[in-house]
């Protein structure tokens, strides 16, 4: 009797390992267009032959993949010219299938091949993201995982991106990240297929490009005093405290990041953000300002500047705009931009253009005479001016412009291109307008948004939840899709202060902006887009690249009864979830009450914990929320 419990027992745990052996979950971020499960799989075999069209684009493709496996599985891995024996075929079609585009892709795995077909350089480099997907999670190890069966599942897959433009944009203005930081940034978005990485390189807190001729731009611009807190409202530093938190890129350094990215399929677009957003120009060069105080100003370290309190345009509390009304600021603007222009190949080229205060400049006799000379009636159009300007250095260079969406409000020639932050109104405004336009709303696509409650998060702006940025959908019903290039998140890093906090803000929201911009529209599903995200978690704890928990962190909502009690209600943005609580300051887990209605507080409570399980394991953060907080959600003092 125990010894055939024991077989039935080896039995039932060798019939479940071979099931999931011959039909292992299939996870791919962002989800492919066809796909149709085979039956079976591919063993990988332990000398991996792998065969590719001659064609020097795929050289680092060939590289990184060679990379990818060797390193988890510790197979031996050679290329041969010959397609006879391969396991593994990248071929370049000879003849263009038209439905794959420029960056499509066909992969078929069968028990006997594992086969890559696309009609450009690109499209493979995206297969192989997606056959890497379809291996167990441990290919994203860095170092050999013993005991893994390499299997990859029978599949067909064809699958091309929905837009061309599919962007991430990486604040290093704010906090400095190092060149490999950026690189470590750059691997983890090709992984899901992004293609451009929007560099914000200028801001008032720091300036991080070398440019030849201005070198006060990295000496004194690349440098301010370090805070740590709730930046905006640091106390500001004294005459004396050291300047030395920052950095710069050297343009050799730009070079290889250029490389780095081009080898990934990744365009970079350099951001210099004009004419707000300056200061740390202005530190180096006062000249460049209109107003003379400049010559004391020193670069931001977070301290208070603006007044946003009557809403944008801010009131100023210095200037941080170069001077419209200064040729000086054009003949710099014109050194920058070549510099710029020679550095990166990308055919756009960003001048930021967003948020500069009027205040200084309405009382400027240089900015009132040039609004005499030009005819320019609304101070708003003192933007337009410069806007204009700047463009046709722009275009003097053989670049395109692109620009944030304040630049329509001056006015601003149909070919510069408009990323759309402010919602996307001001995209489809500008897709009317015939503009090209990119899609970056904050509404779903602010990656420096906190993303679940600010009890649990670095405070900032506002909130985005995963489920939300989920929703993004950058071609708006009504709009001409010709307009549309594309969508982007952006991840601006005032209260990011390292490389693992912008992974933590960037993944997994940028799964969904990934989805949003590759995949169908038809295909979104929240509950299988999820499902996904947590198989994903795992590769990314893998590849020890941080993300947010957060996800499974309960909403409050605070609401009061008719006789003025404190409501609580709660709920979760996945579905299937538990939530556990207490009143009584200490730790709720699954034997404490569960919640199933809405919550009053008992009279002394001075706290509400929660913690969120499936079935038996914790999967959320535990949460302190105070009752006096809530209290002040219900407007009850
Ligand atoms: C922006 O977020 N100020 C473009």
């Amino acid at each position: 009797m125990k010894f055939t419990i024991q077989f039935l027992f080896c039995f039932f745990i060798s019939v479940k390992t071979f099931s999931q052996l011959a039909n292992p979950e299939i996870s791919v971020i962002p989800k492919p267009v066809e796909m149709q499960r085979g039956t079976g799989h591919f063993n990988l075999p332990k000398n991996i032959l792998i065969h590719s069209s001659a064609a020097p684009e795929l050289a680092q493709t060939i590289v990184f993949l060679k990379e990818r496996l060797t390193l988890p599985t510790g197979f031996h891995i050679s290329t041969s010219g010959s397609p006879e024996n391969a396991s593994v075929k990248l071929l370049l079609n000879s003849v263009a299938d038209t439905k794959l585009g420029s960056e499509g892709y066909h992969l078929s795995v069968t028990s006997s091949h594992v086969i890559i077909k696309a009609n450009q350089p690109a499209g493979l480099f995206y297969g192989v993201q997606t056959l890497l997907q379809l291996l167990p999670k441990e290919i994203e190890s860095k170092t050999l995982v013993k005991n893994v069966h390499w299997v990859i599942p029978s599949v067909e897959i064809t699958d091309y991106p929905k837009l061309g433009w599919r962007g991430l944009m990486f604040d290093v203005a704010r906090h400095f990240f190092t060149k490999d930081e950026v690189k470590q940034y750059i691997i983890a978005m090709a992984r899901y297929k992004y293609n451009v990485l929007h560099l914000h390189l200028t801001d008032d807190e720091g300036w991080r490009i070398e440019i030849k001729g201005f070198p006060k731009l990295t000496e004194v611009g690349a440098w301010n005093v370090k805070r740590v807190g709730e930046f905006g409202d640091f106390i500001p530093p004294k005459a004396d405290e050291p300047r030395d938190y920052g950095g710069f890129y050297t343009q050799e350094d730009i070079r290889e990041l250029v490389q780095f990215a081009k080898d990934r399929f990744v365009n970079i677009l350099p951001e210099v953000d004009v004419p707000g957003h300056s200061l740390a120009a202005i530190a180096s060069y006062p000249e460049l300002s209109c107003t003379p105080e400049a010559i004391k100003y020193k670069v931001r370290s977070g301290e208070k500047i603006m007044d946003w309190s009557r809403g944008a345009p801010p009131i100023a509390l210095l200037d941080n705009t170069l001077c419209p009304a200064n040729e000086l600021v054009y003949s710099f603007m014109d050194t920058v931009i070549s510099q710029l222009a020679e550095l990166f190949p990308f055919e756009y080229i960003h001048l930021g253009g967003d948020e500069a205060p009027i205040n200084f400049w309405q009382k400027n006799e240089q900015i009132k005479a040039l609004m005499a000379r030009e005819g320019i009636k609304d101070i708003k159009q003192v933007q337009g001016y410069f806007t204009k300007r700047v463009e046709q250095i722009v275009e003097s260079k053989g670049k395109k412009m692109m620009a944030w969406d304040e630049v329509l409000e001056g006015g601003v020639s149909p070919s510069t291109a408009v990323m759309s932050w402010r919602g996307m109104k001001y995209g489809i405004e500008a897709a009317q307008n015939q503009h090209q336009v990119v899609m970056s709303p904050t509404t779903y696509a602010y990656l420096d948004y906190m993303q679940s409650d600010e009890i649990s998060e670095p405070r900032v702006y506002a909130s985005l939840r995963l489920s939300k940025s989920y929703e993004f959908e950058p071609v708006p019903a009504g709009v001409d899709p010709q307009f549309i290039k594309g969508g982007q998140a952006n991840l601006w890093t005032e209260q990011v202060y390292n490389i693992r906090q912008a992974e933590y803000m960037t993944w997994p929201r940028g799964f969904a902006i990934a989805e949003s911009v590759w995949s169908p529209n038809q295909q979104k599903n929240w509950p299988d887009f999820f499902s996904r995200v947590e198989q994903h978690f795992g590769r990314l704890d893998i590849s020890e690249t941080k993300y947010s928990p957060a996800v499974y962190d309960p909403i409050f909502k605070a609401g009061k009864t008719a006789d003025n009690k404190l409501t609580i209600d709660l709920s979760t943005e996945v579905e299937g979830l538990d939530i556990y609580y207490s009143f009584d300051n200490s730790f709720p887990d699954r034997f404490y009450p569960k919640y199933m209605t809405t919550l009053t507080a008992p009279i002394d409570a001075k706290q509400l914990k929660v913690i969120t399980y499936r079935g038996k394991e914790p999967v959320g953060r535990m949460l302190t929320m105070s009752i006096a907080e809530l209290r002040k959600r219900a407007r009850l003092y």
